[in-house]
């Protein structure tokens, strides 16, 4: 029987760094992304896979990526990876309503639908979500009202599913990364949150996609198979740390 896996936001970073931990496990991967050219040149260069062009944020184009899976899948979806996800970093004098709702309607409603519509295929196979967060949905720093907002969401919807769709056999975790340098991250991160990150962070340093993904495949994976309702966050230690980092690393 393969395996399939599901991930959005496949065609770059962490997401496609989870889709290469999936094929190394031997699965077949549904590779969902709504940048086309992106999503071509990724799944061009990897067997074992079935690109589909998304906007998980649109109800529409939801439901008709599902009708697709449906053919797919013929013995389920073992795994949904919710990955898809932007950033806008801002205060929150400076965040109008359509920077507010670009972030929820990818990273919130995205989550929602694509899972509300892939929930059947999942309870075929009796399979695993593992959502994306961020450390940012589990503490708040400056700068993060509409992302860090909705991340804290994430962490909330995760356990709802869990709670839920338990009874069909369906865990339900989330993963909150700490930075890594994509595409996403880089385009927010200035040079003073690169350096407060290190601050913060006991391991000292970036985390990288592969670190993120491997934690992924795991929860996704039978070994974690009376894990559900967690948000485990992959961080280098930032959500251990107190103050007094910059002064030990001076001495
Ligand atoms: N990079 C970090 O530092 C970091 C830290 C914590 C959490 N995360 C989370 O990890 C996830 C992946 O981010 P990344 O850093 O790999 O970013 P990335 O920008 O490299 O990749 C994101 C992918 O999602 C796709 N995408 C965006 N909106 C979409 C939509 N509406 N429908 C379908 N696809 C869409 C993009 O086209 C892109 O391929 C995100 O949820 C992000 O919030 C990232």
């Amino acid at each position: 029987m393969i395996e399939l896996a599901l991930v959005t936001g496949a065609a770059r970073g962490i997401g496609l760094a989870t889709t290469q931990v999936f094929l190394e496990m031997g699965w077949q991967v549904v590779m969902l992304d709504c940048d086309g050219e992106a999503l071509e040149a990724a799944s061009a260069e990897l067997n074992g896979v079935h690109p589909i062009l998304c906007d998980v944020s649109d109800p529409e184009s939801v439901a008709m990526m599902a009708e697709e899976v449906g053919h797919i899948a013929q013995y389920g979806l073992k795994a949904l990876v919710n990955n898809a996800g932007v950033a806008m970093f801002g205060p929150i004098g400076d965040t109008d309503f359509a920077d507010w709702r670009r972030v929820m309607s990818t990273n919130l409603d995205g989550m929602f639908l694509v899972t509300q519509a892939l929930t059947p295929h999942l309870a075929k196979a009796r399979g695993a979500i593992v959502n994306i967060s961020s450390i940012s949905g589990l503490r708040a720093s400056t700068l993060r009202v509409a992302y860090g907002t909705s991340k804290a969401a994430v962490n909330a919807l995760t356990q709802q599913q869990a709670v839920e769709l338990g009874e069909l056999g369906i865990r339900a975790n989330a993963v909150a990364p700490g930075p890594v340098r994509t595409k996403l991250a880089m385009a927010v991160h200035s040079q003073d949150i690169i350096d407060a990150y290190h601050d913060a962070i006991p391991l000292n340093r970036y985390g990288s996609e592969r670190e993120i993904a491997e934690v992924i495949g795991f929860l996704a994976s039978d070994k974690a198979s009376y894990v559900t309702g967690q948000v485990l966050a992959v961080d280098g230690g930032f959500g251990a740390t107190g103050i007094g980092l910059p002064a030990l690393r001076k001495t």
